[in-house]
């Protein structure tokens, strides 16, 4: 079954093709980051126009280097929720437009829910396992049971954990987008230099949040005094330090969901899942099997969306033409609808 995955709910226009979920025949991602590197932040409007403008030639690509003809696919995946209204409006309507003129199936996908899927292109993951989503938008921790059945048991409860990558960078002017740059940064500071401080929300309802903001705030504050001449206030101390906290707060709920449920399996996703330091903690966590996606999966890519999209298209759930962009995060659905 060939799957035609489309992904626009943000700043990267991307286009996949998959052979039965597994085989990744093509996998094209325009990014935008260059459009945005002045605002040092997506901006919304801009991010929708360009979609417009890639979004025919994106998907022309996918099929080309899959080696295929538009007709041979057997449906169509796109990201619909959560996202950017106006970029999500653009992949969607594209998608509809090819599932109204060829006659194929479409189903609409969670981008979340993707990120997570990521993983199990390159592995056989059995379920059920500790879900660790962390991206520029969204950090979940979640219970996954199956490829429809998540229930999330943590988030943040403000800033997302690329978000707080992104800020940091951007007020002490790293660059954008700052996740890769502070994991570069990291590699050569020292991560004990300062001393931020972490959120515990260890309480009922929000055993497995975590809070962003107080630490970006911290860390921001210490700008003032940055260029004081001191060694420890160098940018590679800084982001060292900041890295450090921001991966320990997610591992130490991770820890804790592995302890409260006895699931010995972990699977994260999301462009976080890219950070080196993140990475060497979940590969270290102590008799745990821990499934990451290759850094290509990890940030925004078409591949993921024609994923999970295969499991939902391979037993007969459709979408219609009625298939709407959705902003927000839904609650998460078993089954189709
Ligand atoms: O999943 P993604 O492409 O988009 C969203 O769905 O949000 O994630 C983008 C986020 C950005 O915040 C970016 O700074 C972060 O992933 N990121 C990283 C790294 N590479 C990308 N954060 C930390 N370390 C990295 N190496
Ligand atoms: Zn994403």
């Amino acid at each position: 079954m060939l799957v035609l995955g489309i992904e626009s709910s943000c700043d990267e226009c991307a286009a996949s093709v998959l052979k039965d979920g597994k085989k990744i025949l093509s996998n094209v991602v325009a990014t935008q980051i260059e459009d945005h590197k002045l605002y040092m932040g997506v901006v919304p409007e801009i991010a929708s126009r360009i979609h417009t403008e890639w979004i025919y030639g994106v998907v022309e690509e996918a099929l080309e280097t899959a080696g295929i003809k538009i007709n041979e696919i057997d449906g169509i995946a796109v990201a619909n929720r959560p996202g950017l209204s106006g970029s999500l409006m653009v992949g969607v309507s594209f998608a509809k437009g090819l599932s109204y003129g060829l006659d194929k199936p479409i189903i609409g996908i969670d981008h979340v829910q993707a990120h997570l899927y990521a993983p199990h292109i390159e592995h056989d993951i059995e379920y059920p396992y500790i879900g660790l989503l962390v991206s520029g938008g969204h950090t979940v921790i979640a219970i996954v049971k199956a490829f429809d059945q998540m229930e999330i048991i943590g988030s943040t409860i403000d800033d997302a954990c690329g978000e707080a990558f992104d800020k940091v960078a951007k007020f002490y002017n790293f660059g954008y987008p700052g996740g890769k740059i502070i994991d570069d940064l990291s590699k050569k500071g020292n991560s004990k230099a300062f001393n931020f401080p972490r959120s515990s929300l260890h309480k009922g309802d929000h055993r497995y949040d975590v809070s962003y903001s107080g630490l970006k705030t911290s860390v921001i504050n210490q700008l003032d005094q940055f260029w004081d001449g001191k060694s420890d206030k160098s940018p590679e101390n800084i982001a060292a330090s900041f890295q450090h906290v921001a991966i320990d707060m997610l591992i130490k709920k991770v820890e804790r969901a592995i302890k409260d449920t006895s699931i010995k399996r972990v699977v994260a996703g999301g462009g976080v899942t890219a950070n080196s330091y993140l990475r060497e903690r979940l590969e270290k966590l102590h008799g745990i099997e821990v499934f990451l996606p290759s850094l290509k999966l990890c940030t925004d890519n078409g591949a993921m969306i024609a994923a999970l999209g295969y499991e939902f298209l391979k037993r007969g759930y459709r979408d219609n033409l009625e298939l709407t962009a959705i902003s927000r995060v839904m609650a998460f659905r078993r089954g189709y609808p």
